[in-house]
């Protein structure tokens, strides 16, 4: 990554950590990369904790004055009233979260989240004045055929076509092929690069310039310290949306230091 775009260095924990557990890692994490001298400046780190561990990170947050931001990894797309078991942008919101995770594939595969109801999602949490993580990528099919860079920019166009430049220009898209995701086999740092190309040229046509050198692309899928550098040099990847290697706070904070390193020597 060679640009003005800050880096994002993001945790999806997925159903992974209690309250206890998730304030001992955030702490741990606040440590080391205190020890460590990070500049925040240069990488935003994120987590995105379960629901139930939200309030415990933010008051920890809130009390160290930490430089952690974090988020929520799904949203109702109503606002309030008879929807069991559902949390609204505006309870997330109140929690301090700058982030929401939206459409990522393990939802979208055990949920009942088609792409119009990912379009809604997008809305609440923008309107809630946070920030959607869109998750977009192909199956291991779409890849067999050929079609992975048409797949992800479709999805894209898909849930983005109806926002304004200015909600466009809040997105962060996280590129995920799904044979990526938990299987130890991660993109290449050129396709990574490719189709976060093909996403960010897909936003200059709709959006413009502005939305299209804004926007971060960020590549998720199997990521760990050893391919991270590979993967962060590439001048269309701003970042990381790290599912197994977020769980271990070394391999995290080590991720987020090669991140900083990286895009700070490319720029030099
Ligand atoms: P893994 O890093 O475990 O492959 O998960 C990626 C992911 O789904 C992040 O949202």
């Amino acid at each position: 990554m060679v640009s003005a775009r800050i880096p994002l260095v993001a945790g999806n924990w997925k159903m992974n950590f209690d309250h206890l557990e998730a304030v001992y890692f955030v702490q741990k994490l606040a440590w080391l990369l205190r020890d460590a001298h990070f500049d925040f400046r240069k990488c935003e780190v994120a987590l995105m904790p379960a629901f139930t561990a939200l309030r415990s990170v933010q008051v920890l947050v809130e009390a160290d004055k930490l430089k952690i931001h974090y988020g929520a990894q799904a949203v109702s797309v109503t606002s309030q009233g008879a929807f069991t078991g559902d949390v609204s942008a505006d309870m997330i919101a109140r929690l301090g979260c700058r982030y929401v995770i939206v459409g990522h594939s393990e939802r979208r595969k055990y949920h009942p989240e088609d792409d119009a109801n990912i379009v809604d999602q997008v809305r609440a949490v923008l309107a809630a004045g946070m920030q959607p993580i869109l998750c977009v990528g192909e199956s291991f099919e779409e890849r067999r055929q050929g079609i992975e860079l048409e797949f992800a920019v479709g999805q894209v166009r898909d849930v983005t076509r109806d926002l304004s430049d200015e909600e466009a220009g809040k997105l962060v898209i996280a590129y995920e092929p799904v044979w990526a995701i938990g299987t130890g086999m991660v993109a290449t740092g050129q396709s990574a690069q490719d189709a976060a190309h093909a996403i960010r040229m897909s936003l200059r046509t709709t959006f413009g310039r502005n939305v299209c050198d804004s926007v971060r692309i960020l590549y998720g899928g199997s990521v760990t310290s050893r391919n991270a550098v590979e993967l962060i040099t590439e001048p269309d990847v701003d970042g990381f949306l790290i599912g197994g290697a977020a769980l271990d706070v070394n391999e995290l904070s080590t991720i987020a230091r090669l991140t900083v390193k990286t895009t700070s020597d490319a720029a030099k």
